[in-house]
């Protein structure tokens, strides 16, 4: 099958991951979650004492970082990231980076430099991208682009039970009022703000199962490419 790339666009608690990586694993794909790539630069701005108003020292931060990441679909979270050489994948979801990764992801250079890395991580093809900018920018040519939504608190209360997963001890309302401010930041920002893309398919998973929404996925790629689409 010719090595095609998936789009996965959506707001935070949507179930892009989740879906991604069972996809990943069903189509055989890479999976590369771009969050975890402003996570990582905002880790480091913290490591580093920088101010996350200082769009130069956030800017400096990012671009000598050295950041690699291990697709690993057998991780929990479906890859492996390290910096400077260590691995810090538990830190990303840390209260700290969630709260000031939006700062730092709304930085246009910052974004200039992470959206090239990406779009070399997917040339040769058969990619399943999760992000915000997947498909109206960062993969603007992919031919199966997704826009996974859901409700407030339906998003609230996986995000809330992914944390509790990684044995972080949350309150609920906390969890709510990081992934509401998240939002808006992300939502409201000039530079490539989280929207569909206008070729994307939007789906609403709140009432759905991983399952369903998975199956609908691969129904699309299924017709798109009986129809000879790609
Ligand atoms: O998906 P996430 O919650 O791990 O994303 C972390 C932050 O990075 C969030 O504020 C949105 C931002 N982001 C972005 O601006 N563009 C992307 N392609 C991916 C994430």
């Amino acid at each position: 099958m010719e090595k095609f790339n998936i789009a996965i666009d959506g707001p935070a608690g949507s179930g892009k991951s989740t879906i991604a990586i069972s996809l990943a694993k069903i189509l055989g794909f890479i999976y590369i979650d771009t969050g975890a790539m402003y996570r990582a630069a905002a880790w480091k701005a913290l490591k580093e004492n920088a101010g996350f108003n200082d769009e130069e020292a956030l800017l400096a931060v990012t671009g000598k970082l050295k950041m690699k990441i291990q697709p690993d679909l057998e991780h929990p979270v479906g890859y492996r990231v390290f910096v400077d050489g260590k691995e810090i994948t538990g830190e990303l979801t840390s209260p700290e980076v969630s709260l000031k990764v939006s700062l730092l992801a709304k930085v246009s250079p910052i974004r200039r430099i992470l959206v090239e890395q990406q779009r070399r991580m997917a040339e040769s093809g058969g990619v399943v991208m999760t992000g915000r900018d997947i498909g109206t920018v960062v993969l603007r040519d992919a031919p199966v682009k997704i826009f996974l939504t859901a409700s407030a608190g339906e998003r609230a209360r996986r995000r809330f039970l992914q944390m509790e997963d990684e044995g972080r001890a949350v309150d609920p309302a906390l969890a709510n009022e990081s992934v509401k401010v998240r939002d808006k930041i992300d939502s409201s920002r000039e530079d490539s703000p989280l929207k569909p893309a206008e070729d994307a398919v939007i789906i609403d998973s709140t009432s759905m199962t991983i399952d369903e929404v998975v199956n609908k996925i691969l129904e699309i790629i299924g017709s798109r490419r009986k129809a000879g689409e790609f």
